[in-house]
């Protein structure tokens, strides 16, 4: 270890669990996901009379992780690693430290004790604990829930029954560095926004294992004091919002909202796109125009998660659609995205195959067509736009 434990330090979380972390002022993309504000790696330690640590740092951040442990105790002093999470930005430094630390066990998931081998090429044994499992940490027990594909296969989260603790791997995270790592400590809307982005980017596809795991922590009787993910703040105060939070947008409750998304090569689609704009609000709708190329992927992803409406639009270029509306619409059915009502628009010169292109990727993502596709030749007219207000009209009224 090159950094002094007087310099990162552990953060109370209670009196026996301490946050043991990274913060990532840097990240501004996490595999293709734009990250703004940057994410932190969270690590827990559980001063039990077995001492546990929970998951590990991105391989680079080892070394601050290894500080704040040495503010609390010596890193040799963990008897037990859990990796609730195999993904590298949880692992990347695990191999290195069970070379440091020597624990007794490190545990995974019985997933996790396959993936964790196939990533690092590990030779140490792993420990594979049960769905509903325990660990006894003498004054302390340890619960394990798997949570498969949330966010992959090898995913569980571990529950501290006395402390009535949650850590929820990537359930409940958000990407957020904060110097401040309690939620109580930050802006709620800033909370929100940081949540939707990471449940839109992440977690959308699983909306259905989110309002399973909600049923099931409610039938385990499991008190929640503290939720404790592996990105993002703590919730020590209310952590039920953010599982409430999370319980709407796994409903998928269609909105007022309509967003509108396209690029466009000599400004006609963005016409087009800004005369639905004007339609939609006039029949009820809220309307979110977003241009791509201009707009992340993932920012058209956080909009749509509690959209109604779906318009996408792009000319046609080289008989097919603009590489840039290919890349959203690939991305956004990959999300899964429900309950939306949808419409195509686009203009061409000749052959024209882009809205039926785009109609096609609609309804793979199974979004309702309101309409048939808005279609204009090179530069629209007064009539074209007048249809793509009416058109927007019809759209806004029935989502308003
Ligand atoms: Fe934060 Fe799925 O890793």
């Amino acid at each position: 270890m090159n950094i002094s434990p007087e310099t990162f330090r552990a953060v109370k979380v209670t009196d026996d669990v301490y946050w043991v972390g990274a913060i990532d002022w840097e990240l501004k993309d996490f595999h293709g996901y734009s990250t703004g504000r940057g994410t932190t790696y969270n690590a827990y330690l559980i001063l039990a009379d077995k001492v546990v640590l929970i998951d590990t740092v991105k391989r680079p951040f080892l070394d601050e992780m290894l500080s704040r442990v040495a503010s609390v105790i010596e890193p040799g002093e963990i008897d037990y690693i859990v990796s609730n999470h195999s993904e590298m930005d949880h692992t990347g430094g695990l191999p290195e430290a069970i070379r440091i630390i020597r624990p007794e066990k490190v545990f995974a998931s019985s997933m996790g004790v396959k993936a964790l081998p196939a990533h690092f090429h590990l030779k140490d044994p792993l420990t594979a604990v049960k769905d509903g499992g325990k660990l006894s940490l003498g004054n302390r027990t340890l619960h394990f829930l798997e949570t498969r594909m949330l966010h992959w296969p090898d995913s569980m989260m571990s529950y501290l029954a006395e402390e009535e603790l949650l850590f929820s791997q990537d359930g409940f995270g958000m990407h957020l560095a904060t110097a401040d790592l309690f939620a109580d400590r930050i802006d709620e809307s800033v909370l929100r926004f940081e949540a939707a982005k990471y449940y839109a980017n992440i977690l959308m596809p699983y909306s259905p294992l989110i309002l399973k795991l909600k049923e099931r922590i409610a039938q385990a009787g499991l008190g929640i004091k503290i939720i404790a993910p592996d990105h993002g703040p703590i919730w020590r105060k209310d952590p039920l919002k953010i599982v409430g939070w999370y319980a709407q947008w796994a409903e998928h409750q269609p909105t007022r909202k309509a967003v509108v998304v396209y690029d466009t090569m000599w400004g006609s689609t963005a016409l087009m796109a800004r005369a639905l704009g004007e339609g939609l609000q006039a029949g009820g709708a809220e309307v979110k125009i977003l241009p791509l190329g201009k707009t992340t992927r993932a920012d058209v992803a956080t909009e749509a998660l509690e959209a109604g409406g779906l318009l996408v639009g792009s000319p046609t270029i080289n008989n097919g659609i603009f590489p840039t509306v290919a890349d959203i619409l690939a991305y956004l059915k990959g999300l899964k995205p429900q309950n939306l009502l949808g419409l195509a628009f686009g203009s061409h010169g000749w052959s024209g195959e882009g809205t039926k292109i785009l109609e096609e990727n609609l309804a793979a993502m199974k979004v309702e067509r309101a309409l048939p596709a808005l279609r204009a030749v090179y530069v629209p007219t007064a009539v074209d736009l007048k249809a793509c207000f009416d058109a927007g009209e019809a759209v806004g009224r029935r989502l308003a």
